[in-house]
């Protein structure tokens, strides 16, 4: 049994095939419409979403399945105690597969540890977003033709953004990718992302601190929200929250083919007149997220269409 806990966990040719299922999905997705009929997807919330819940849910649900599940760890008996561990043996026996986000880093891991079915990692603490990762390969893929040689700017909190970790493990594997990290020094990426995954695979990066400088030069800009939530006092958060804006007028420095990413949800890192440029690709990337959630389904319950 297969779950998704990092996107090491699969290899390059088998995210190829998932993404080429996800573009099978965009284009005929009435071939998949009852694909998962009679299966049940669980979603395991300790943490709050909206895009990475619902869009697991619309893809089970546009696949003929049903969805069951909590959406806050004050609902669910976590507030009675209950571990990890115990509520994944339950799940087990309540449905085919599940996603779960949680607060602290590894649950997901110790999840599948005592899982009976397929676990998908939707977020554990500042740690890893796999499947958001495999909405930006989509995206990237389907918007740019291409997963390789690029330069690819990633703005904001780079220390507590889990998504833009994931996306550096991911990404790193493709021939030709440069990074440009961009944040404040108190939001740098991490040492054991820096050391253990760029260095180590002679990846090319650089470190700045203002964006409009590495704007010319970037194929992709990734911007993130300063994750409020892992901050341990709230001074530091609003000395951070502005750091970065994102306007029509820095936008001017970047060619006209680079696109900009954000995972959502935006807080004021892209000003809304941003919103109306071709190249802002941000609310597109939400409905690749769904296309690729009904591939990672189908993936891991083993189903062909
Ligand atoms: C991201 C997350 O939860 O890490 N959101 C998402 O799933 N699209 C990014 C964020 O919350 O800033």
């Amino acid at each position: 049994m297969r779950h998704l806990i990092s996107p090491l966990d699969f290899t390059v040719e088998e995210l190829d095939r998932l993404l080429d299922l996800a573009g099978d999905i965009e284009s005929h997705p009435e071939k998949y419409a009852h694909a998962c009929a009679g299966k049940k997807l669980a979603t395991l919330f300790y943490e709050p979403s909206t895009r990475t819940r619902l869009s697991h849910e619309a893809a089970m649900l546009n696949l003929g399945g049903s969805v069951l599940g909590f959406s806050s760890a004050d609902s669910s008996s976590a507030a009675k105690g209950e571990s990890v561990a115990d509520t994944i043996r339950m799940i087990s026996c309540y449905a085919d597969i599940c996603a779960m986000r949680h607060p602290k880093e590894g649950a997901a891991l110790v999840a599948c540890e005592h899982s009976s079915i397929p676990v998908i990692n939707a977020g554990d603490g500042g740690h890893q977003h796999p499947t958001q990762t495999l909405t930006d390969l989509l995206t990237i893929r389907s918007l740019k033709g291409r997963l390789d040689h690029m330069k690819i700017g990633l703005c904001g909190d780079l220390k507590f953004g889990r998504t833009v970790h994931s996306l550096i493990n991911a990404l790193v594997r493709y021939p030709g990718i440069e990074f440009v990290l961009i944040s404040p020094e108190e939001l740098r990426l991490p040492s054991y992302i820096r050391h253990d995954v760029l260095d180590k695979n002679n990846i090319p990066y650089e470190e700045v601190v203002r964006l409009e400088d590495a704007l010319p030069e970037l194929d992709l800009l990734y911007m993130t929200r300063v994750q409020k939530e892992r901050f341990f006092n709230e001074e530091d958060y609003v000395r951070m929250k502005d750091f970065y804006i994102l306007d029509a007028k820095k936008m001017a420095h970047a060619g006209p083919d680079m696109l900009v990413l954000h995972p959502l949800p935006r807080v004021n890192e892209i000003s809304v007149e941003v919103d109306k440029d071709p190249r802002a690709a941000y609310f597109k990337q939400v409905q690749y997220g769904v296309y690729v959630r009904m591939a990672l389904i189908l993936t891991l319950l083993e189903i062909e269409v």
